[in-house]
């Protein structure tokens, strides 16, 4: 059992809540390194993590990750909202993850890294991770870049993994601006009367996984070594931008008219995700896993604002 844990893009979205689990779950000492680019220290609600500030491609951190001493890393430092240049987020999510993968095989540690269901693209669902990749975009190219890295990096490090989330919804993606999955977009902006907007005609459909699942995947594919290159990160089940409404509508008892727009980026859009977990359902039982309502309707009750 490690308690001591190295988390890039830990002031992030996913990296927080992660941050919280490991501490609160495992009572376990984490180092964040992260430059700010869309996280932020108000993240770090109800946990203490020592803190970098740092872009993970400068190796000025490694002499203080080397007093820190960690036994894990868990890498999720990324370029995440895909309007930045698309030259600038192939360099630094590549060059980033190898400045990393060289600290982890100079110290021999384990590493789990954040890749993406982006990977495959509009791929037959349910995608499986021996389905071939089909990236339709730079941020998607630069995850498949970093498995063919991790491929080759296998022997230089004790144990690789690459975490193809799904999408991801949950507390602390205000920060993330519109980059922000459309579970919470739609939550928070109907919670202030605003209308919703869908691309034409809504029926496109994500696997969403909430964020607390998937720290805890995170985590246990740390400890437990799972012996897959990748792996898949979603429910197994996929829901449509109609439907989120629809639950929208349930769980606030308040019904605002869709208003439907073009997609600007039709060619080049995922119509239909859905995670096969066979993989996923030998390290944990998703049947467990929260529903968009349950976690709704909790955020309702508890007077969630963003
Ligand atoms: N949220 C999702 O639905 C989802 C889906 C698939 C994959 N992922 C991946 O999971 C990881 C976490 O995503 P998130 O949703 O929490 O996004 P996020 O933007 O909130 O987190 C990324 C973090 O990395 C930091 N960062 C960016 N570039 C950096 C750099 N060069 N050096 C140091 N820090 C840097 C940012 O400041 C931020 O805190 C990312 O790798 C992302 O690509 C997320």
């Amino acid at each position: 059992m490690y308690k001591r844990f190295l988390v890039t893009g830990g002031a992030g979205f996913i990296g927080s809540n992660l941050v919280r689990y490991l501490e609160q779950n495992y009572n376990a000492s984490v180092l964040v390194i992260d430059n700010l680019l869309t996280g932020s220290l108000q993240n770090f609600t109800d946990c203490k993590p020592q803190f970098i500030r740092s872009d993970v491609q400068n190796t000025d951190w490694f002499h203080k990750a080397n007093d820190f001493s960690p036994e894990a890393i868990i890498h999720l430092a990324s370029i995440t909202d895909t309007t930045v240049a698309s030259k600038e987020i192939m360099n630094t999510n590549v060059d980033g993850f190898r400045v990393v993968l060289e600290y982890a095989s100079s110290h021999k540690l384990p590493i789990v890294y954040a890749s993406s269901a982006s990977v495959y693209g509009n791929g037959k669902p349910p995608m499986s991770e021996s389905n071939t990749r089909n990236p339709l975009n730079i941020y998607a190219e630069s995850k498949a870049k970093l498995e063919d890295i991790a491929k080759d990096s296998k022997t230089s490090v004790p144990h690789i993994l690459g975490m193809r989330y799904f999408n991801v919804y949950g507390e602390n993606e205000k920060f993330k601006g519109n980059a922000a999955n459309m579970v919470t977009q739609l939550y928070f902006k109907m919670k202030k009367g605003i209308k919703p907007r869908l691309f034409k005609f809504g029926e496109q459909r994500r696997d969403y996984i909430y964020v607390q699942d998937v720290v805890k995947i995170t985590t246990k594919s740390v400890l437990q070594k799972i012996s897959y290159d990748v792996l898949n990160v979603g429910t197994g089940n996929a829901t449509s931008f109609n439907k989120i409404v629809e639950i929208i509508y349930k769980v606030l008892g308040t019904k605002l008219s869709i208003e439907y727009f073009d997609n600007p980026i039709i060619e080049k859009y995922q119509n239909n995700t859905i995670a096969d977990i066979s993989r996923l359902n030998q390290l944990i039982n998703a049947s467990s896993f929260y529903t968009i309502e349950q976690v709704l309707t909790k955020w309702n009750s508890e007077g969630l604002e963003s």
